[in-house]
């Protein structure tokens, strides 16, 4: 394996890189609405970056001092950062969900948090009380001219793409229905434009929905299909043919829940001795789905996928298990050493191979039994999470693939760096804000007019605990070894988000024009 070509700062970051009570500060709220130009800028925003970046995350981890219990549960804040003519303006906003309205007019927790955040007054204030906030606090996307807050378990939020201004519940042309799931994670077809999303309705079997849609937002296809056990899915990917999932191999005790003792997340428990299933649903609703049981792992995110004559390709971000969020934890305490990282793998799936085990000529078991048909590979045993791609590669053939990553090779830790793997040659480059940066989701986007695949930028916010603010690295795709093209600080921290998109159209702010 070829060995890692370090930022040169890099080199000098002592081998732990991070402070834990640093990192901690990254998870402060932030209770101000800012609506500003950038002025404090080293380097220089290219003039040929024009669009504008979007991302959501939590941006409330209290409500007025009561803690939440898990950043998951955190209210949805958008940040954006829009650029124009080598300029670059910032503003955030609060998605104005009805929970969010009513616990800051009440001035305290109402809801309790699907991942532990309870109500004041121990389990007799929370038992019973099954009623969810919709956050929106996941992802947000600009697509089919609306700006659209994500969380998996519930309609989307739409916002004014250039106040952020909240909307109301969107319901995609009534193709969503009062109460309906759509998931954080859609995927937009890098040939045709098309976005593809699905919903998860968990049971002792599970219904996963998938829907689809033309690049104007017109409803193409919508299928339901059935899979046996508890289904807690919050990423797939897609081919042109295909949309693929891991389900996890957990276990679901609503019990606790129901009586106000555990967050409905902490009623979930991983199994090791049960597989972890590949759920093959053919895009096209006439064909049917495929089920592969493989060794038991799980996943978050996938970073992409692609077919080649029979078989899927499909890289994921894969974790020995799911750590139990625990009532009595706290996740600002988070003892990285002692948890697995996430490692990138991929998974080579023979379609023509659905039920016997792979077999090598000489008749002994190449994959273990319960693999039919499935390969696998490690791509990067790095610490990493949060993977991005060329969006015209989503559902392709692809070469480049880049992720945040640990700042050190092994181990599990914070993620403080970029990485860039490059499929076809195995070389990797890493671009590390350590030790005192935290960085966020790398957005790669396109430069215009070109076809290179990492001709662009990547877009990473990190969050700067020796000044306790953020910063935007703007970095060159193409070389991750050059120091960033521009950092562009903010005025204050932005708490660690989750998922983020840009689009080329400009949604600066209406009155600082
Ligand atoms: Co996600």
């Amino acid at each position: 394996m070829q060995s890692f070509q370090l930022y040169e700062h890099a080199a000098t970051v002592p081998v732990t890189s991070y402070n834990a009570q640093e990192w901690q500060r990254g998870y402060e709220s932030v209770k101000q609405e800012y609506d500003y130009w950038i002025d404090d800028v080293e380097g220089e925003i290219p003039a040929d970056l024009n669009g504008t970046l979007f991302r959501n995350g939590p941006g409330l981890l209290d409500i007025n001092g009561q803690r939440i219990h898990h950043p998951f549960d955190g209210d949805g804040m958008i940040a954006k950062i829009a650029f124009k003519d080598g300029r670059a303006h910032f503003s955030n906003r609060f998605v104005r969900t009805k929970g969010y309205q009513e616990e800051q007019a009440a001035g305290r927790i109402l809801y309790r948090g699907v991942f532990g955040t309870q109500k004041p007054g121990g389990w007799l204030a929370n038992a019973f009380d099954l009623r969810q906030k919709n956050i929106a606090n996941t992802n947000v996307i600009y697509w089919g001219d609306k700006l659209l807050a994500l969380w998996e378990a519930a309609e989307p939020y739409r916002l004014d793409p250039y106040t952020l201004e909240t909307l109301g519940l969107e319901y995609l042309d009534g193709v969503l229905e009062p109460g309906d799931a759509f998931s954080a994670h859609p995927r937009i077809d890098g040939k045709t434009g098309r976005l593809v999303n699905f919903s998860i309705k968990p049971g002792l079997s599970s219904t996963i929905t998938i829907y689809e849609f033309d690049p104007s937002g017109k409803l193409l296809t919508k299928h339901a299909h059935s899979v046996p056990g508890f289904a807690f899915i919050h990423d797939f990917a897609i081919t042109p043919n295909y949309c693929i999932f891991f389900q996890n191999p957990v276990t679901f005790n609503p019990l606790p829940f129901v009586l106000g003792l555990r967050g409905a997340a902490e009623c979930i428990k991983f199994n090791s001795n049960k597989p972890t299933q590949i759920v093959i649903i053919p895009r096209n609703p006439k064909q049917p789905m495929q089920l592969r049981e493989i060794q038991a792992g799980f996943v978050f995110h996938h970073a992409n996928a692609f077919e080649q004559g029979d078989k899927i390709y499909l890289d994921s971000i894969c974790y020995e298990s799911l750590p139990s969020v625990e009532p009595e934890s706290d996740y600002r305490q988070t003892d990285f050493e002692a948890l697995s990282p996430g490692q990138l793998w991929r998974f080579e799936i023979d379609l023509n191979r659905s039920q016997a085990p792979a077999r090598e000529p000489g008749g002994r078991s190449q994959a273990p039994a319960r693999e039919p048909g499935v390969q696998r590979q490690m791509l990067e045993s790095r610490c990493c999470e949060f993977p991005w791609v060329n969006p015209t590669k989503v559902g392709q053939p692809y070469r480049y693939l880049y992720m945040g990553a640990a700042h050190a090779p092994s181990g599990n830790a914070p993620l403080q760096a970029i990485v860039k793997l490059d499929l076809n040659s195995g070389s990797r480059q890493l671009w590390s804000a350590a030790p005192k940066g935290y960085v966020s989701e790398p957005v790669f986007v396109p430069r215009p007019e070109t076809e290179n695949e990492d001709d662009g930028w990547l877009l990473t916010l990190v969050y700067d605990s020796a000044q306790h603010r953020s910063y935007l690295a703007i970095l060159d795709a193409r070389d991750l070894n050059r120091a960033p093209v521009a950092r562009l600080h903010l005025k204050h921290h932005v708490p660690y988000g989750l998922h983020g998109s840009f689009t080329p159209d400009w949604f600066g702010s209406l009155r600082s024009q």
